[in-house]
């Protein structure tokens, strides 16, 4: 009998390897191949030749196309990052940090959809039933006909789920606790995580079933096991935040069935989270106008614009490689808007020690923040504030001049509803609200002209 070829997996990235080695050649890490029995990826692939496969039918393009029904939670902030809604017969992954509220979010979901009299079960594999009890009392879902199990085998949770009608939502807390006992490595590894989502995921295309993974992150912020499990599912959440914030960002990564980068927001409390419907005016409470160095942003997050402020503190410096600390913004990002307003406008910055924040913990990943990351930064140098009720935003490209940015009509609006009257931005195509003054800065230089109007620089 041909002896099973072994392999090994890197538990981090996934990479597959015939010899066991003390480094990851792929994404470099120390110590994380482990021997995989799944046998899902090694040996060459059988011959097709000999026996027949079944005919598969094809479907034309124009058939009519029956309409997704969609299952809502109830919790507008979740729907709006599913992309409207729960597709029946879906995977979705929600990875976050521990602690930051994805077991909650969860129960509160399907606590909301069992009142409404939808059939739900939450499986935890990391809490014990009463912990979990415990929680719902806290949520106030006491009262909620919700199926909890408190369960790691695969094996069991499928035989369960089988059993009669299949339930209309599945929550898996957390896919890296379960153990299928037909592969041989401990739960969280590789091979696990694959078969038990792989198991799961084709049980809700069978029986119509929407199972949620919770997925947990590694320290680099990634869903820990293989990237696969983000391809094998529909829609991958990321929930995160500051633990040091109350605010939570449910943010969509990929969704088969909606627009991506869509973004729910939600503040945690004693009560559990509560849905923040207008962000701008939670991320702007206690914001201050009047001190150098900060400058709201008018940003969009999906769909929806999202007002933020930046801070900025630059100071001079005498070591040799000043500190850069950014939080909430990309490091590479605040590097080329530093070089291109010493390259262009002579600012000097080198030889400073930066720090930038985005308030409220919210992370921006739009060029469109660069403007206003250089009118904080310059803000900063010259101790000149802003002008009163101003918003922000524009892209600076490495000539150091501004580019026009996507949807500024809805930034404006905004922006305009929220009481500001004024805005630096790019030349628009089209006029914005009257209730704003737009002031079009066209190179990174008229916008230091308005901190140094005399032209001198400190
Ligand atoms: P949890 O949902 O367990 O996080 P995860 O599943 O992502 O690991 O969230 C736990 C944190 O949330 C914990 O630190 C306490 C806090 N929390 C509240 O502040 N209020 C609440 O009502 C609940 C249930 C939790
Ligand atoms: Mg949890």
């Amino acid at each position: 009998m041909a002896k099973a070829q072994l392999s090994y997996n890197c538990r981090d990235c996934g990479a597959v390897y015939r010899r066991w080695q003390g480094k990851c050649d792929e994404c470099g890490e120390w110590n994380s191949i482990e021997e995989s029995k799944g046998g899902t990826t090694s040996g060459a692939p059988k011959g097709l030749s000999g026996k027949k496969g079944r005919r598969i039918d094809l479907v034309s393009l124009d058939t009519p196309l029956k309409e997704q029904p969609r299952l809502l939670t109830g919790i507008a902030e979740l729907d709006r990052a599913l992309g409207g809604g729960m597709v029946a017969g879906s995977a979705v992954l929600i990875g976050g940090d521990p602690g930051i509220g994805k077991s909650t979010l969860l129960l509160q979901a399907m606590g909301q959809l069992a009142l409404k009299g939808q059939d739900c079960v939450y499986i935890s594999g990391e809490e014990a039933t009463a912990q979990v009890q415990m929680r719902a009392n806290r949520l106030g879902l006491s009262g909620a006909p919700l199926k909890l199990g408190c369960e790691t085998s695969l094996r069991d949770i499928l035989t369960t789920l089988d059993e009669g009608t299949p339930p209309k939502v599945v929550v898996i807390d957390s896919i890296q606790t379960l153990f299928a006992d037909h592969v041989e490595s401990a739960p969280g590894t590789v091979s696990q995580v694959r078969v038990c989502a792989h198991e799961l995921i084709s049980f809700a295309k069978r029986k119509g079933t929407v199972v949620l993974l919770v997925g947990h992150v590694t320290k680099d912020g990634q869903i820990a096991g293989p990237r696969v499990l983000e391809h094998m599912v529909d829609t991958v959440l990321y929930f995160e935040g500051d633990r040091g914030h109350q605010f939570r960002i449910l943010r969509a990564v990929k969704n088969r069935f909606g627009g991506t980068d869509e973004i729910g927001v939600f503040e945690m409390t004693g009560m559990g989270l509560n849905e923040v419907t207008n962000p701008s005016a939670l991320f702007l409470a206690d914001h201050n106008s009047r001190e150098p160095g900060n400058c709201v942003f008018a940003g969009i997050e999906g769909s929806r614009p999202v007002l933020v402020e930046i801070q900025a503190l630059v100071a001079r410096s005498s070591a040799a490689n000043p500190r850069r600390a950014v939080v909430g913004w990309d490091s590479g990002r605040l590097a080329m808007v530093l070089a291109v307003l010493d390259a262009r406008a002579g600012l000097g910055l080198a030889g400073c020690d930066v720090y930038l924040n985005v308030a409220g913990g919210l992370k921006i990943s739009e060029p469109a923040a660069d403007l206003a990351v250089a009118a904080a930064l310059i803000s900063s140098l010259s101790q000149v504030p802003l002008p009163d009720e101003t918003v922000v935003f524009g892209e600076i490209s490495l000539s150091g001049d501004i580019r026009p940015v996507s949807q500024s009509e809805g930034r404006l609006k905004e922006s305009a509803k929220l009481g500001f009257a004024n805005a630096m931005m790019p030349k628009a195509k089209k006029a914005g609200p009257k209730a704003i003054r737009q002031q079009t800065i066209n190179h990174v230089n008229d916008l230091v002209t308005h901190f140094y109007p005399d032209g001198g620089l400190g």
